[in-house]
Parts: C-alpha cells; structure tokens; sequence
C-alpha cells in the first residue's frame, strides 16, 4: 500500500484561507520542498489543519508537526490533541513530550545546568521596573519576554535613558534578559539538525531599527557557512537535550560580547526550516522519517 505522512499546519498557514498569515509562504516553501522529498520515496505528504479529529490521522504512517502557527493561542488544545494523535498508535515527530518540555522556556535552565552557554536571564511570575533597572546599570538594554511564547509576541525592550513605567511589564510569567547588541551588528544564527545531523545553517538579520529577526519584522536570511566549532557548539545544545534525537531541531543563537555563542532557543515544536538556504534538508528530513515507521 502507499505510505503516507500528515504534515500539521493551521488555518492560518494552510493555503486558500482567507486569515492566512502574512509569512504563510513559510508553509509553502516548507511543505513543498519536503512534499518533494518525500515523493521521491513514493510517500505522499499531505497537510492537514491539526485540529481535525485524532482518528482522521489514524490512515497515515506518520505524523509530523509542520506549521500549527496558532498553537499559542490553544496551547493546551495542542498539547492535548499531540497526545491523542499519538494514541492512534503512529509516530508523531517531534514526538509529545519532546513538544511539552520544549513549549516552556524555562528549558533555557535546564540546558544552561547541563552547560549549554545561555543568554543570563531572571525568570520572574511578575516582571517590574526594579528588575529592569537593576540590568540597566550593566547592560545598554534588556528584552522582556513571555516564558511561553513564539514569534516575539509580547515582547518588550528597555533601552538606558527609557522611562520605565510602574507595574507589571508583563501580564504572565516572564524572562528578564539583557539585550544582546550582537543581534542588531551580526544577527541570529540559526543551525538546522536533521536527526542529530547537521544540515545547514542561516544568518537572520533584523530590518534597519529592529532587534527582532522574524519576516514578520522585516527580518531577512541568508545561507552562511559556519566554521567547524560554531556547529560544534550548536551540536552539543541538541546533544543535551534530554530526549531521543529529535527529528528536528533548530538551534538559535547569538554571540555574547566575547564572541562566544548563546542559546537564544532551541525549535522543536513547529521551527520554520529554511528549506531554501539548505537544499539537504528536505531529502535528510524524509529519510529519518522512513527510518522511524
Ligand atoms: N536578549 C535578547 N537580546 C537581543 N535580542 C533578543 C533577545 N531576546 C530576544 N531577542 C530578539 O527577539 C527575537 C525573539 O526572541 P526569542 O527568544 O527567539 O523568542 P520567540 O522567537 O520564541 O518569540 C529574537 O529572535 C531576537 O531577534
Ligand atoms: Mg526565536
């Protein structure tokens, strides 16, 4: 019988929705590079909204978590539905519990213990100006964000010289981080595993008076070639992760003042995988998946 792999989306990446997100060719690069790939082995790859009913997955062979963009907002919807996908009894990539651990931030710590270099950061419930203040006397800015969160939603920045208001800066359980300048003079790299396997990687710049990277912002990417030890530093983050190799797995740093690399996060839930810029990916991709059915 022909084999069969359900690739997850939403009704805001998948195509001919009238809400489709403005960076939704992410899905279609995306999908149409890994469709390819897959073809190539005689398996169809078919998307699917990741809300339909869990029994509607119960036909494939596999499950693999493409672009649920709106999983934010339903998070424990998504989580949920992941676990009853995985009860029809099929391989789901990245599997549940790998996507539980990795939906918290709060695995920067863990990883950080482990020995990963990280960006220092305060993990507060109610994030305030003292907070604030206190990085200011040391560092030139400091980004607050969500412990849960994607796509820069709810961020905020404080530069030196800002005035900060009373109160909450946030209104859920927060990450205080000094702003690191590298961002804005060399940008966010991004490393691509394939099973364990390095693929590629791409530098993301933000648009001109920006720090947040995402197209969304304007932000752009280019394929680089990274030296020996920066992939070698990328390695060992997805080496610690206390899991069976992920499928996937995009690693995301940025350079401290001293030129060494920091885990800005690690993507293995639904990470955008630059199919463009790495032309291995894609046949990488689906070869680890048919190594798993
Ligand atoms: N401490 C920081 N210093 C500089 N830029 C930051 C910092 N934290 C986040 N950013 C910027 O904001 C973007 C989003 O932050 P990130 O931690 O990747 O969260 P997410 O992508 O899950 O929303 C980063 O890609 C980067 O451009
Ligand atoms: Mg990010």
């Amino acid at each position: 019988m022909k084999r069969s792999v359900a690739f997850l989306a939403c009704e805001t990446t998948l195509p001919g929705m009238p809400n489709r997100r403005s960076d939704a060719y992410e899905f279609d690069r995306q999908f149409g590079v890994l469709r390819e790939a897959f073809a190539s082995h005689g398996v169809t790859l078919e998307a699917k909204d990741w809300t339909e009913a869990p029994s509607q997955f119960a036909t494939f062979d596999a499950v693999v978590i493409g672009t649920p963009w709106n999983y934010q907002d339903h998070q424990s919807q998504f989580l949920a539905q992941l676990e009853a996908i995985e009860a029809e009894g099929l391989p789901l990539l990245n599997p549940a519990d790998l996507v539980a651990w990795n939906v918290r931030k709060t695995y920067l710590r863990e990883l950080a213990d482990a020995g990963t270099p990280t960006i220092p950061t305060l993990w507060v419930d109610v994030p305030t100006a003292a907070h604030v203040e206190a990085l200011l006397s040391e560092h030139e800015g400091v980004v607050i964000k969500r412990q849960v969160g994607a796509g820069a939603a709810g961020q905020r920045i404080f530069r030196r010289g800002d005035v900060v208001p009373e109160g909450p800066l946030l209104d859920r359980a927060a990450m205080v981080q000094p702003f690191m300048p590298s961002i804005q003079t060399e940008g966010e790299l991004s490393f691509i595993f394939i099973d364990g396997a390095f693929s590629h990687a791409i530098l993301k710049t933000a648009r001109d008076g920006d720090y947040r990277i995402q197209s969304m912002f304007g932000g752009r990417e280019k394929a680089i070639t990274p030296p020996e030890g920066d992939i070698v530093a990328a390695r060992s983050v997805v080496d610690r992760v206390p899991f069976a190799t992920p499928l996937y797995a995009r690693i995301d740093m940025v350079r401290d003042g001293e030129g060494q690399l920091c885990l800005m996060e690690a993507e293995m839930i639904e990470p955008y995988l630059y199919p463009l810029e790495g032309p291995t990916m894609a046949g990488m991709y689906a070869e680890a998946v048919l190594r798993r059915l």
